[in-house]
């Protein structure tokens, strides 16, 4: 078994309280030991033990690698002109995903395939390890499946999201796409996807139809996550906390009922701060779901509509800017929140037995990350052990 020591991390933060201080579990002039695809050893550098090769990382902090547990990349096509309408006063409606499923509709495996691959390795170089990704712009059974067969490649996050907007070729039949999206499009989804997600949301599906839709995917065991409460007040998060979700999402305009709610169900609240950013929507209020005792994560959403980043760093530092959260407090729920959310005990943190995703910043101190928005920070990434080349 292959042995490498990284030694002289300024800072490390583990995500583990029994290795260190704090909440963190915090370490200076740490080293930390990887054998094969795990962490084997964490400790300081003085006493790391002696392994078959060895890399210094000169004082720079090391986190857990970026869990991003939301984002939508099997798309074609971008939506520049929507995006500048917006910030000429013109108001975020999702009507715009249907001309990226046109444009993803008329996209070849291989140029679906590139697009991915391309915003991958983008947020690889950003410091992100571990990718959920979703269907949602093909809505037939034929693109939605091939979608999700492309996804697998690449990541065993992967969510089925049929239920994104009713098609347009049932645009007089919502009900008929229910029942594709429950039957047809499910049996050539589900062998390629871990998750089922649905957009419960004033103008895409509402309370009963998620729920029907939810209970298909789960029946075919898919597990649930839901788009909740993004574009106003509604049932999402009930819904996704009756259906025992793993996950709300956006989670954009809250109740005191559905912030109770997720506390007691222990659903987590992924923030896609990007969004409201990209939007010009409210943030929500971090601070009011961790006061409930809420686990909140935070991820990109990305896609070419509503959250065209595919920066964890740029998203911790509008969480911390403009949601409430301490920089700590951020990059917990950038980390072992993301993992929390994709129900993942293997990722998100740094400790003996857990893999070794870990990123490397050129900075003394991950609080850099939200001090210092928009200066590309991640000097390297280990994913499964091993660099991720540049
Ligand atoms: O998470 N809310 C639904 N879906 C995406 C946006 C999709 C789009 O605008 O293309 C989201 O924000
Ligand atoms: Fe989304």
């Amino acid at each position: 078994m292959a042995s490498t020591a990284i030694t002289h991390i300024g800072t490390l933060i583990t995500n583990t309280p029994s290795l260190g201080h704090g909440p963190l579990g915090q370490l200076h002039d740490a080293a930390l030991v990887i054998e094969d695809d795990r962490i084997a050893w964490i400790g300081t550098t003085s006493q790391t033990p002696a392994t078959d090769s060895h890399h210094d990382a000169g004082g720079r902090a090391v986190i857990p690698g970026f869990v991003d547990a939301h984002s939508h990349l099997l798309f074609a096509g971008d939506r520049t002109a929507e995006f500048t309408a917006r910030m000429s006063g013109r108001p975020y409606t999702a009507g715009g995903i249907r001309s990226t499923v046109t444009a993803t509709r008329r996209a070849t495996d291989a140029q679906l395939a590139a697009n991915l691959t391309a915003h991958l390795a983008e947020m690889h170089r950003q410091g992100t390890t571990t990718v959920e990704t979703k269907s949602g712009y093909g809505l037939t059974t034929a693109d939605e499946s091939r979608a999700l067969r492309v996804a697998r490649a690449h990541t065993p996050e992967t969510t089925y999201l049929g239920a994104h907007i009713t098609a347009p070729e049932y645009a007089d039949d919502p009900d008929g796409y229910v029942a594709l999206v429950t039957g047809p499009m499910l049996d050539a989804c589900a062998p390629h996807a871990r998750w089922i997600d649905v957009f419960c949301e004033r103008g895409a599906f509402g309370a009963d139809a998620a729920r029907t839709i939810l209970a298909a995917g789960r029946a075919r065991g898919l597990l649930p996550r839901v788009h909740a409460n993004q574009l106003g007040p509604g049932p999402g998060v009930q819904v996704a906390v009756e259906a025992g979700a793993v996950s709300a999402d956006h989670c954009t305009h809250l109740t005191d009922a559905d912030i109770t709610a997720l506390a007691d169900a222990g659903t987590v609240a992924t923030l896609l701060p990007g969004c409201e950013f990209s939007t010009r929507s409210p943030y929500p209020d971090a601070r009011r779901l961790l006061a409930a005792g809420v686990t909140v994560a935070l991820a990109t959403d990305c896609n070419p509509g509503s959250s065209y980043t595919s920066s964890m760093p740029f998203c911790l530092a509008v969480a911390v800017r403009e949601m409430g959260l301490t920089p700590d407090e951020a990059l917990w729920s950038a980390t072992a929140g993301g993992a929390a959310a994709l129900a993942r005990d293997d990722i998100g943190h740094l400790a003996p037995g857990a893999r070794a995703d870990l990123a490397v910043l050129d900075a003394p101190s991950p609080v850099h990350l939200a001090y210092r928005p928009g200066v590309p920070l991640v000097h390297a990434v280990w994913r499964d052990g091993r660099p991720v080349p540049p």
